[in-house]
């Protein structure tokens, strides 16, 4: 069953405490109902894969000045663009980011697909980033899964059972939050709550907007879950 409740709480929340993230579109823009550009969004989930949102972001804003959108990416010599992604690591995504960015240019007219499973089809796009894309660059209702939301999840419904073993039940605890009003903010919405409040140790729970709805707070078992299998 839908819960209303607590997507439209952490949205009222995001509404005054969204991170301020080059990605992201201003409050003003955002509440005129305008979404980051979906080259804006995939660039940024690509970097921020594995990588934290500290250390992308100049990256981020060296890679949009030199290359503003998906067609100006295209062209560029393959040293360029990985000379710029030196230090950021993980070298399959860059080179993955230029292939998926000609064939945008090339197949697509430079315009990102909507459609879920077309996303998914393109080179170095995981479920994760293709649900990201959808919602945060389409506003629609995906349902984003990574570290931050499946620790959101195991909190708010106490879930014991251990990771990877919990993931399907996270997901579905997850999707049933999911909102059809403005999913895509509500998706980073869950992220920035797990990254600023719903920290894996000492999560911030007096603050959080969530506080009276969480049954691990409720429980005292916060600050261990989720579990995870040992190695
Ligand atoms: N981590 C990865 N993508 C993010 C996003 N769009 N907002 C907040 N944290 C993120």
């Amino acid at each position: 069953m839908r819960d209303g409740k607590i997507s439209e709480t952490l949205l009222a929340w995001y509404d005054t405490h969204a991170r301020d993230l080059p990605w992201r579109v201003s409050p003003a823009r955002r509440s005129a109902g305008q979404h980051p550009d979906p080259y804006r969004v995939w660039l940024s989930e690509i970097m921020l894969q594995q990588t934290t949102v500290a250390a992308v972001r100049d990256y981020f804003h060296r890679f949009t000045a030199l290359w503003p959108d998906v067609q100006a990416l295209a062209a560029a010599p393959d040293g360029d663009v990985m000379g710029e992604w030196a230090g950021l690591g993980y070298y399959a995504r860059a080179r993955n980011l230029l292939k998926c960015a000609r064939i945008i240019a090339s197949e697509f007219g430079g315009q990102f697909p909507t459609n879920h499973d077309a996303l998914l089809a393109l080179p170095g796009i995981g479920p994760y980033t293709a649900a990201a894309i959808s919602a945060i660059a389409f506003d629609l209702p995906e349902t984003v899964m990574d570290g931050n939301v499946e620790r959101v999840m195991a909190r708010l419904f106490d879930v014991h059972s251990p990771l990877p073993t919990a993931k399907p039940e996270l997901k579905a605890h997850a999707a049933a939050l999911t909102p059809q009003n403005r999913p895509g903010d509500y998706a980073q919405a869950v992220m920035d709550l797990g990254a600023t409040i719903c920290t894996p140790r000492a999560p911030s729970c007096n603050r959080c907007p969530l506080h009276s709805r969480c049954r691990a707070r409720q429980t005292g078992t916060a600050a261990e879950l989720p579990k995870k299998t040992p190695k």
